[in-house]
């Protein structure tokens, strides 16, 4: 099967569809890869690293008899499929219901990353939590890089420093790396999640988990319900109290396919003392705090608010490696023996599927 890798056209974009060292894994699979000329630049993945691997550097990856991309297609790439064809991306198919009904009118079996379920024997195809695991390093980086304060606690001949206070809230795949990455640099850590199988997955990490009195539940995807007005109101007023107590507050809530829980008011950012740092990593999803100003960092009443989306490209190289093995691992399974051989029966292969051949639909 001949799999291609375009460039990434989205601004901004850096990560690449497949690495050099999975186009030779795949190439022992079964699987032929055309590579377009600078795919992998931007993720320090050059052509030559690629042509070593077995790739062929194309002008034509759209041609090929699956596409693999990291972003959505868009309207003009979309065009350039054919029924039949393979897709796999992240195609937004809870959001962007335009996008999903141009790819049913191409007649493509496109799979979208964000679909495969989320279950055991997934998890080597799990490109949300590959590229969460990215975002929650990359948000204590931000932090540290812009509190003017030290993360450790330090003892120094010119007088002892107070470690940084971290708050983790959403303490999903994000969240719990943002607190292993801030314990590691040795700040004093808290996380919460309305998920209460949390609280002990918090804890192993060296965190303390805040106690809210605010627990919801967990769907069977493992993912939370979104809470009711209510918990809404008390969860913000709660929060409100505590948040002035840190230095840097890092949010990571999410609810799939809904707009980003609100969990921090404008006035819990004006009680942080002045030069805290808010992380949002719920930014894309119009942020958890009510200041954020998704794809910016602004300062509103003295405190930094980091607002970037897609914090993963900012990580590019190993960012693209895992993905890279999250794609690998769903084409190996989409066509084991290198030949598309798709089974609808398949809890991964129906999950993830978001639009079919014509004839097959
Ligand atoms: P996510 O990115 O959808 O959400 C991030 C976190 O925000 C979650 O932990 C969620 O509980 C939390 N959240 C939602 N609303 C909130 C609120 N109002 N206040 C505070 N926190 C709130 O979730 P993510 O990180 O993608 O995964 C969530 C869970 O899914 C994992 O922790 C795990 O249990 C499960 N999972 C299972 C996998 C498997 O293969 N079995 C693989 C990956 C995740």
């Amino acid at each position: 099967m001949r799999i291609g890798v375009p460039r990434e056209l989205e601004p901004g974009e850096r990560r690449v569809a497949l690495v050099p060292d999975a186009v030779s894994r795949l190439g022992t699979g079964g699987f032929e890869v055309f590579v377009e000329p600078g795919a992998g630049a931007a993720a320090s993945f050059p052509d030559k690293a690629y042509a070593e691997a077995g790739a062929d550097i194309s002008n034509s990856p759209w041609e090929a008899d699956g596409v693999v991309k990291v972003r959505k297609p868009s309207a003009e790439e979309v065009g350039r499929l054919r029924d039949g064809q393979l897709l796999v991306g992240f195609l937004e198919p809870l959001t962007d219901h335009q996008g999903i009904e141009r790819l049913a009118e191409r007649g493509v079996h496109a799979f979208a990353m964000e679909s495969i379920p989320r279950i055991t024997r997934a998890q080597p195809m799990d490109a949300l939590s590959s590229q969460a695991t990215v975002s929650g390093y990359k948000a204590v980086l931000l932090a540290a890089e812009r509190l003017p304060r030290f993360f450790p606690m330090l003892m120094t001949a010119a007088g002892t420093v107070a470690p940084a206070k971290v708050l983790v809230l959403g303490a999903g795949v994000a969240g719990l790396q943002a607190i292993a990455t801030a314990h590691r640099l040795g700040a004093v850590v808290a996380g919460f999640d309305v998920r209460p199988v949390v609280k002990e997955q918090v804890e192993s990490l060296g965190a303390t988990f805040l106690d809210l009195g605010i627990l919801g539940e967990e769907t069977a995807g493992g993912y939370a319900r979104e809470l009711t007005e209510e918990e809404q109101r008390r969860q913000q007023d709660a929060l409100e109290g505590r948040i002035p107590e840190y230095d840097v507050v890092i949010t990571t809530a999410l609810v799939p396919g809904r707009a980003a829980p609100r969990l921090i008011p404008a006035g819990a950012v004006a009680g942080m003392r002045p030069g805290s740092v808010i992380v949002d990593l719920a930014a894309e999803a119009g942020g958890n705090c009510e200041l954020t100003q998704p794809g910016e960092i602004v300062e509103r009443e003295s405190v930094t608010l980091v607002g970037l989306t897609n914090v993963p490209s900012t990580m590019p190289y190993h960012a693209s490696q895992l993905y890279a093995r999250n794609v690998s691992a769903l084409l190996q399974h989409l066509a084991p023996e290198g030949e598309l051989a798709l089974d609808w029966e398949d809890e991964i292969t129906a999950g993830a599927c978001v639009t079919r051949e014509q004839a097959a639909a």
